[in-house]
């Protein structure tokens, strides 16, 4: 397993161009499965994630083809069993349910375990597939969905925790080959869902209201190939923000598109740095002690669960307390016990981090639990005093490409030791 060795101190300063996003990538990708003809996407991140759905596409028929940024897929025939060996590693497996069946009526997939940052269920999507008239059984640690014809109907998919993003993609794609019309209320609105709505209406879906909370779709008999480029990152893009926040003189992002990005701006703001946006970069001049925030995370437009880690990393190190509510997963507070363990001051209350500054953090070895938790650990990393070493980096590799090779173009004394499993 790699590890990544930080050594802090060193300012960060240049130009940082932004991938695709992960999470757009990943249900368009199985978009390409409602239909037979080819179609062609653009911007796919290299990641451990999207190797994984490539491998699931690929055993379930489709032609893939990977040429740097772009992947070119024909679904000529499918079958509709996902395996186990394959979807077990990624949870955003489970949104190959609704393209296959809206194709085929007929889909079985593995039932997504819980992870470490909390019991991830997926009742809401089976909510909405019923809702479509489609008949949901779990046998065998499948799941298995199949209707003998999906008919549109009207549902609201809001959660206790608020509306689910794969939940959400994953109706919207099956109700494109329903019959007649399907409402989403409580549907989510993050620019991910968006971007695959218009990617799904290149192929000739007939949808209206995606990034709002009520998506209405009206069936087509059957969709064609078509041609898309996937949004930038708002997560990287943020991650990489708060990189500059803590070690930055002035960094530049490019491909980037900052209104996916108000939330995070806004706080970076409050926080003291300053901040330029042009139309697809933002500069952001940093590396100032910051100002201690309250934040919420929230679904699109709020405040993203996903930039809590990171952002509980920069405020480690603020003049003063601040307090940092988890709403989406109240549970994803991996990230505390290892920032604690490079010397910030974190108490948890529930679902609430109170973050009281240091003036100075100290590098430790440290280990990755998640995703976004192990980018935090590298962005507390580039200020702490000494090395700090981050064990089990495949976590970063899944949503991530190449951030050490990234930050260590901007000056960032980084480095990845590849190690055998
Ligand atoms: C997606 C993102 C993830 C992000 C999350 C919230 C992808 C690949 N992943 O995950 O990075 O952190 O949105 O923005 O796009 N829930 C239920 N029942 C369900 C589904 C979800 O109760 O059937 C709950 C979840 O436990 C959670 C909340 O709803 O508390 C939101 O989850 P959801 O939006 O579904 O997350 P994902 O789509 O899995």
């Amino acid at each position: 397993m790699d590890k990544i060795i930080v050594h802090g101190g060193r300012p960060l300063s240049g130009f940082v161009k932004i991938s695709g996003s992960k999470n757009s990538a990943l249900p368009i990708l199985a978009a390409t499965l409602l239909t037979r003809e080819q179609c062609i996407i653009h911007s796919v991140p290299d990641l451990s994630d999207i190797h994984y759905m490539l491998q699931i596409l690929s055993h379930l028929g489709a032609q893939v083809e990977r040429a740097s940024g772009t992947v070119t897929i024909q679904a000529d025939t499918v079958q509709t069993t996902a395996p186990y060996e394959i979807v077990r590693k990624m949870r955003a497996s489970v949104c190959v349910l609704g393209p296959l069946l809206g194709r085929h009526k007929e889909a079985r997939v593995s039932l997504p375990g819980g992870c470490v940052i909390g019991d991830r269920p997926i009742d809401l999507h089976l909510k909405g597939f019923r809702a479509l008239n489609a008949a949901c059984r779990v046998e065998a640690g499948d799941v298995k969905v199949f209707a003998d014809e999906l008919r549109g109907s009207t549902m609201n998919l809001e959660g206790r925790q608020g509306p689910t993003v794969l939940g959400t993609d994953n109706v919207l794609m099956a109700a494109t080959l329903a019959e007649g019309t399907t409402v989403i209320e409580g549907a989510a609105a993050e620019p991910e869902v968006v971007d695959l709505a218009n990617f799904l209406i290149k192929m000739g879906a007939k949808i209206e209201g995606a990034g709002t909370r009520r998506i209405t779709i009206e069936g087509v008999k059957e969709l064609h190939g078509a041609e898309h480029a996937v949004i930038p990152d708002r997560i990287e893009a943020g991650t990489f923000l708060v990189a500059a926040a803590l070690a930055g003189t002035e960094v530049t992002l490019r491909r980037v598109n900052a209104e996916h990005l108000n939330a995070v701006l806004n706080a970076l703001a409050d926080a003291g740095c300053k901040l330029s946006i042009q139309k697809d970069t933002i500069t952001i001049r940093g590396g100032g002690t910051a100002r201690p925030l309250q934040l919420i995370t929230e679904p699109y437009p709020g405040f993203p669960t996903d930039m809590q880690a990171q952002m509980c990393a920069l405020l480690s190190r603020a003049n003063g307390e601040s307090l940092v509510t988890e709403t989406v997963f109240p549970q994803r507070f991996m990230h505390v016990s290892e920032l604690k363990r490079m010397g910030a001051e974190i108490a948890l209350d529930g679902a609430t981090a109170r973050i009281t500054g240091v003036a100075q953090l100290s590098g430790a070895p440290v280990m990755a639990s998640d995703l976004r938790a192990s980018a935090a650990l590298v962005l507390a990393g580039l200020v702490a005093e000494g090395m700090t070493e981050v064990n089990r980096v495949y976590h970063i590799d899944r949503g991530y490409e190449m951030i050490d090779e990234k930050l260590a173009g901007l000056g960032a004394e980084i480095e990845r030791v590849k190690q055998s499993a």
